[in-house]
């Protein structure tokens, strides 16, 4: 009942416009769908002042969510507001993210601490802030106009999203845990009325000394946040906490729980705290969600990728414009599910506000590599590589281009990597078609900015050739970092080869040419890569032309029938005895230089 209660609320907000917050706000409406009559006054029947066009933009001076007091030059008069694309007007400087992570932040009616509070939100989140006022930052919180002070605001780059027309049907509540299963632990409950304040936790007793620990710790600190808050803010109001719970069994020795408590003083947002924990029951250990990766403060880009891909389909098809990502806070918050790993993020926190709190799955299948957590679950999907058996390394230049994810469909299918080699100034067009490349394990390889012959080039032109393309990949990938270099028509001297050492660039040449490039025939292109298929090799290709895909297509489920391993050339070099130098050039790995121990 609660939930409807604040969505009515949210609802009665949209409508309802915030005037008496700020002067300087106005409303755009746009006539939608055909021509649409201003009235004399609210009401189907009334005299018809004047009517507009589609597109015609008015002034919005009132919205009572049925009818609106509308004016246009000197007419004034009222239009039906579902006819109406209603837009706020208000000033923007930036944006700002909250300090304090993790307690609570109140947004204040007017520049006042001691001001009514007008909106709460966990640190962390991202405001939109409008206006610089004194010792505050006017802001907007979803709908809500408000004052935050500024030593509490820390401004972030990019571009997000102030979130005020996102179904939150699906967000993270607690009321959505309570069809959720309860696999481990016996049920307790705590409840308390204080005065106006009433709490109720439902927490799981899992009989294990660590594990009853973390969550006691993190009930308590729920009740003591929200306590804390209510005593400083909202004495004499009406204010729930109520904590309900989920728990996993995840495999033969890893258990999860999902802690959810929402806070709500009345007429205000509620405020989610999310607390998941993975238990070891073998080790007897918990560990939070930075614990579950191998590199939480530096994730790699793949996993960021993850995120971003699972987190997109959130954000429906405002997405244009949304560029920022405040932290890799979002870490900490997750846990292990029997399909992948489950990442809780906070409103506000790397999605927009109006969208609440989310979960999202990142996938083993995506994910497995960058996990540091010791299950069958991540191990089926970890890549391996036999070095005793036969690999083969498929490159392909001069792209990316419309032919690459063809390459790429068949590769995911049959499990095979590949090696792309990229000019640098087909990045930006083709960066869905790199960051899939990158996703699903391939290696980005550096084909110079632009195709230039660098022993043509001065040494600072080369270097501006590797560099340029470097930068773009890293990127439009969030982060990935070239190794690499495939040189324009092979062409290398001691000069570029101490440049690539200096640059950290291995340099791929190739043992089979399959002059698709010149022969544009699927089948020659095709019978080229069979013929010249052996273990080690390395095969030239350009992914730019439907026969070369077509190829592909063809010859991928034949290797892989063979028992070739299709792999990258980092993957080839990396079994190679004296590993793989920088500035030296590799044309293929010779069976008898491959350790079989690395
Ligand atoms: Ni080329």
């Amino acid at each position: 009942m609660k939930r409807f209660i604040s969505l009515l609320l949210i609802l009665f907000l949209l409508s309802a416009m915030p005037l008496a917050l700020g002067e300087e706000i106005t409303y755009t409406g746009t006539v939608t769908g055909g021509t649409l009559n201003m009235r004399a006054e609210p009401s189907a029947s009334a005299k018809v002042v004047i009517s507009y066009k589609s597109g015609t933009e008015v002034e919005v001076l009132e919205n009572d969510g049925t009818w609106c007091k509308v004016k246009k030059g000197n007419k004034t008069g009222y239009m039906m507001a579902q006819y109406l694309k209603i837009e706020a007007n208000y000033p923007h400087i930036g944006w700002g993210k909250t300090k304090m992570r993790d307690s609570i932040l109140n947004i204040r009616k007017s520049a006042d601490e001691e001001s009514p509070v007008a909106y709460k939100c966990l640190g962390g989140a991202v405001l939109e802030l409008i206006a610089d006022a004194g010792d505050y930052y006017k802001v907007r919180a979803e709908n809500i106009f408000g004052y935050v002070k500024k030593d509490l605001i820390t401004p972030v780059e990019g571009e997000f999203m102030p979130g005020l027309s996102f179904d939150r049907k699906d967000a993270l509540s607690v009321s959505s845990l309570q069809s959720a299963p309860r696999e481990v632990g016996s049920p307790l409950n705590r409840s308390k009325t204080e005065g106006d304040f009433t709490y109720s936790i439902t927490y799981p007793d899992m009989d294990m000394p660590m594990a009853d620990d973390g969550i006691l710790y993190a009930i308590q600190w729920m009740l003591k946040t929200a306590e804390t808050d209510y005593e400083a803010n909202h004495v004499g109001e009406k204010a729930s906490l109520t904590v309900e719970y989920q728990s996993l069994q995840v495999d033969e020795h890893h258990q999860s729980v999902l802690l959810l408590g929402e806070y709500q003083v009345a007429g205000l947002s509620p405020i989610l705290f999310i607390r998941p924990l993975t238990i070891n029951t073998q080790e007897q250990w918990t560990c939070d969600g930075a614990d579950l990766f191998e590199n939480p403060v530096n994730p790699d880009a793949r996993l960021l990728f993850a995120l971003e891909s699972a987190v997109a389909p959130l954000m429906g098809t405002p997405t244009d414009g949304y560029t920022g990502k405040p932290d890799t806070g979002w870490i900490d918050k997750a846990m292990l599910t029997r399909n992948g790993i489950t990442v809780f993020l906070h409103a506000g926190y790397y999605l927009p506000l109006g969208l609440g709190a989310r979960a999202v799955e990142l996938k083993y299948s995506q994910i497995a590599e960058y996990l540091n957590i010791e299950s069958q679950l991540v191990s089926a999907h970890i890549r391996t590589i036999d070095p005793t058996k036969p690999m083969i390394a498929l490159t392909f230049d001069d792209g990316p281009s419309e032919q690459t994810d063809r390459i790429l469909n068949v590769l995911a299918q049959y499990g095979g990597k590949a090696t792309f080699c990229v000019q640098g100034i087909n990045v930006e067009k083709y960066a869905d078609i790199v960051k899939r490349a990158v996703a699903e394990g391939h290696e980005i390889a550096s084909h110079t900015w632009n195709h230039k012959k660098l022993t043509d080039l001065s040494d600072a032109n080369v270097r501006s050739q590797l560099t340029r393309t470097s930068d773009i990949v890293r990127e439009v990938t969030g982060g990935y970092e070239i190794r690499v270099l495939r040189p324009p028509y092979g062409s290398t001297n001691k000069r570029v080869r101490n440049i690539c050492a200096d640059l950290n660039l291995v340099i791929a040449h190739w043992q089979v040419d399959t002059l698709d490039w010149e022969t544009r025939s699927s089948s020659k292109t095709y019978r080229a890569i069979i013929k010249g298929a052996k273990n080690g090799t390395i095969i030239l290709c350009h992914d730019l032309y439907s026969s070369t895909a077509s190829a592909i297509e063809k010859a991928v489920p034949e290797l892989v029938a063979k028992g070739y391993q299709l792999v990258t050339v980092s993957e080839l070099l990396s079994f190679h005895k004296d590993g793989a130098q920088p500035g030296t050039v590799y044309a293929y790995l010779d069976p008898e230089n491959i350790d079989a121990s690395k």
